[in-house]
């Protein structure tokens, strides 16, 4: 078991392979939080909790018998509200008569078999359920009679635990929820940890930002509706000395597409808190009487082995736990060239053709024809909604272009923006109310293109079967779910005022019930999402794309840190990345190694390559296969890190099996008569003997030698240099 519960003691204690997560029923019935971090069996720690004169603090107990138990104090599992807990908080709500209190404690529970899931929301699944134990853990304010059921599903051997609350509403009156946080998150030692985070903006997302956890609020927030470029609703607080290798690593990351928050608060007495889920701002949502109100779910992972260890856990769950697409493991994903960059808004089927049988010269496997296909689309400025073929472009007919590459033996991809619409459609035109536009203002335009209200049902049904109809009318066997705007102006024609601080949270599960009538019902064809490149990029997304489109920026070098970032949380095999012809003094084929760091692929016109190019270009897509499932599979390591001052970045993927690994270098800095530099491997079997090939290496040594020594890279390689070295068992 998993979970268990010791009924003399009232704790539970959460069990994955390495970790321990303990909570207890404690003074007054108030769940506190005891422990979470390496395994510790059978053992009660609520000696940790220590208790002492709290001054200012108030005390729940009548004060006159007892004045040293304060909830500013106690670690908890989730938050009350007006109770003396002046720190951060994971729950705010209006009462039916207007007071703000919530006094939750523990009600009941309930251990059970398979993870847990949620009304409209995605959530990680099991393939085998018996692998996973979830509790159900019920606190009440036993005057208005709402109940806060705090739901953990535990993955044993992924060390994986995933936390969201369920709010039912058991009282006569409708009460309003301002903040509902998916998980509460109470470290009794909170001193010397720092805050790793993933900010960014559009075309540098998740960059890597760590600072120290100190007495204020620290906010990581999106309000831009998605999850946005400048922020990736991921967290990790570590150990000050954690470093890739070493040290206790807390990992969050949330499972929401839409406006998050995350606020970690170091408080008076040096414990720290931490709480994530849907942002409050222009949130309120009405709970009516016997209703449910569900947050998006928090996959959590600890480990004291660094933060490669942590990544590591993350990639592997992703992998087996989020997305049951054949994509993901038994279809091998084609060798892609996107049409965006090649020709942008100008192009018709011939031209398309022509360009299929240019890339199929480079070992393309799939054409995906971008933006530009439908409506009269010739630029950004009309068509969005109107998903209807453009007879004028594609004069032969969707089923014939398809046909076609078809018989080039090319497969084929397609583009949409389906949560879009330009006010020069006919979409808008006949239906102008589902636009989200704030009743006697003018609403904010982005790429001059208005939102549609993905809170309808009639618009989410218009979307299934608009976009369902184009898919079943060709063999169609990609597309790419782009949405190209922030989110603004909420407000929604069918909704009345009291509830309009529900339009955000809505229009998410609006687009997750679109994507389940799209997405769940083409098992066969491969989704790609894209939010101007990396803006929607989240752990939600991941559940329906098989792989997301990590940035519009493709210059490779600027890429070496996006991946870098992204690889803290998100595995090789969900992030889209593309050869382009994006900085020309950057050789292809380090723009080919850096691809392979990501799902490769071509943004380029292929019809404008010469032999030269054709030839490193079909060289580069028969490598991407021979290390597909290395790269795809195997266990991922950041070994150099390129925000710092360094003349090489690179990274290694190993098999599990440790039988083979892949080492990428590539040369950021030329340094005239500079020093040996030798590349430290990593994850080796330290006795095994390896064979390292590549560039006229005919090194042997044991994975000892290798991680502890390191291979030298060759002195004064131009910049922009790529080596891959491919490290073979041989005994
Ligand atoms: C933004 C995407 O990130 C690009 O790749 C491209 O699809 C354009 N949108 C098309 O409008």
């Amino acid at each position: 078991m998993a979970i268990i519960y010791n009924q003399n003691k009232k704790t539970f204690s959460l069990h994955t392979a390495k970790t321990t997560y303990q909570m207890k029923i404690g003074n007054l019935d108030y769940v506190n939080h005891l422990y979470y971090g390496a395994s510790i069996r059978d053992e009660d720690l609520s000696y940790l909790i220590k208790r002492y004169d709290r001054g200012f603090s108030g005390n729940p107990y009548d004060s006159l018998k007892e004045r040293t138990f304060s909830l500013d104090a106690q670690p908890q599992e989730f938050t009350t509200q007006q109770q003396g807990d002046f720190r951060i908080n994971s729950i705010e709500v209006e009462n039916w008569d207007g007071s703000f209190s919530f006094d939750g404690r523990y009600r009941s529970h309930r251990i059970r078999k398979g993870p847990f899931t949620l009304s409209g929301l995605p959530t990680a699944f099991a393939t085998d359920q018996d692998t996973v134990d979830t509790l159900e853990l019920v606190i009440e304010d036993s005057i208005t009679k709402v109940q806060v059921t705090l739901l953990y599903s535990v993955f044993e051997e992924a060390d994986i635990i995933m936390r969201a609350v369920r709010v039912h509403n058991g009282g006569k009156e409708t009460i309003r929820l301002k903040r509902i946080m998916s998980f509460n998150m109470d470290y009794m030692n909170g001193q010397n940890l720092d805050l790793i985070s993933l900010p960014g903006r559009y075309g540098q997302e998740r960059q890597v930002e760590r600072q120290p956890l100190t007495h204020h609020v620290h906010k990581i927030r999106s309000g831009r509706g998605i999850s946005s470029h400048q922020q990736n609703p991921f967290i990790a607080l570590v150990e000050r000395t954690a470093n890739e290798d070493y040290g206790a690593c807390y990992g969050f990351a949330l499972m929401y597409s839409g406006s998050f928050l995350a606020e970690a608060e170091l408080d008076q007495y040096d414990q720290a808190r931490l709480v994530m889920g849907i942002n409050d701002r222009l949130f309120s949502y009405a709970v009516d009487p016997g209703e449910d109100f569900d947050t998006p779910a928090v996959l959590m992972t600890y480990t004291h082995k660094g933060i490669t260890r942590m990544s590591r856990n993350y990639h592997d769950f992703f992998r087996d736990n989020l997305n049951d697409s054949r994509f993901i493991k038994d279809v091998r994903r084609p060798v892609l060239l996107n049409t965006w960059e090649a020709a942008f808004f100008d192009f018709d089927d011939v031209k398309l053709v022509e360009i299929a049988k240019a890339a199929k010269k480079i070992g393309v496997e799939m054409i995906v024809m971008d933006d530009g296909w439908f409506g009269r689309r010739n630029d950004d400025n009309s068509s969005l909604g109107d998903w209807y073929v453009n007879k004028d472009k594609i004069r032969c007919g969707l089923n014939d272009l398809v046909r076609q590459i078809n018989d080039l033996g090319l497969k084929f991809g397609i583009w949409f923006e389906p949560e879009m619409v330009s006010e020069d459609s006919d979409l808008f035109r006949s239906h102008p109310d589902w636009a989200m536009e704030i009743p006697g203002r003018h609403a904010v335009r982005s790429r001059n293109q208005l939102v549609l209200d993905m809170s309808r049902r009639e618009v989410q049904d218009y979307l299934i079967e608009r976009i369902n109809s184009i898919l079943d009318s060709a063999n169609i066997y990609y597309v790419k779910w782009d949405i190209n705007r922030a989110i603004t102006d909420l407000w929604s024609n069918s909704l009345d005022s009291e509830h309009q601080g529900e339009v955000s949270h809505r229009y998410v599960l609006g687009l997750y019930r679109v994507m389940d009538g799209i997405i769940k019902t083409h098992p066969d064809i491969m989704f790609e999402g894209c939010a101007g490149g990396g803006g929607r990029f989240d752990p939600a997304m991941l559940t329906y794309f098989v792989q997301y489109w990590s940035s519009d920026n493709t210059k490779p070098l600027d890429n070496l840190k996006l991946h870098y970032g992204s690889s803290f949380l998100y595995p090789v095999c969900s992030m889209g990345a593309h050869v382009s012809e994006a900085s020309p003094m950057v050789p292809l084929e380090t723009k080919a190694a850096i691809a392979m760091c990501g799902t490769f692929g071509y943004e380029l016109d292929a019809t404008k390559l010469n032999e030269k190019e054709i030839t490193a270009c079909r060289k580069m897509s028969e490598r991407y296969h021979e290390y597909y499932d290395l790269n795809f599979f195997g266990d991922y390591y950041r070994l150099a890190d390129p925000f710092e001052q360094v003349n090489l970045v690179a990274w290694e993927t190993v098999a599990k099996d440790k039988s083979e690994a892949l080492i990428t270098v590539i040369t950021v800095n030329l340094t005239v008569n500079g020093p040996q530099e030798y590349i430290m491997c990593k994850g080796l079997d330290a006795k095994t003997i390896y064979r390292v090939e590549g560039y006229d290496s005919d090194l042997e040594a044991s994975g000892m030698a290798l991680m502890h020594a390191g291979i030298p890279i060759p002195r004064e390689i131009p910049e922009y240099t790529a080596f891959q070295y491919h490290l073979k068992a041989i005994g």
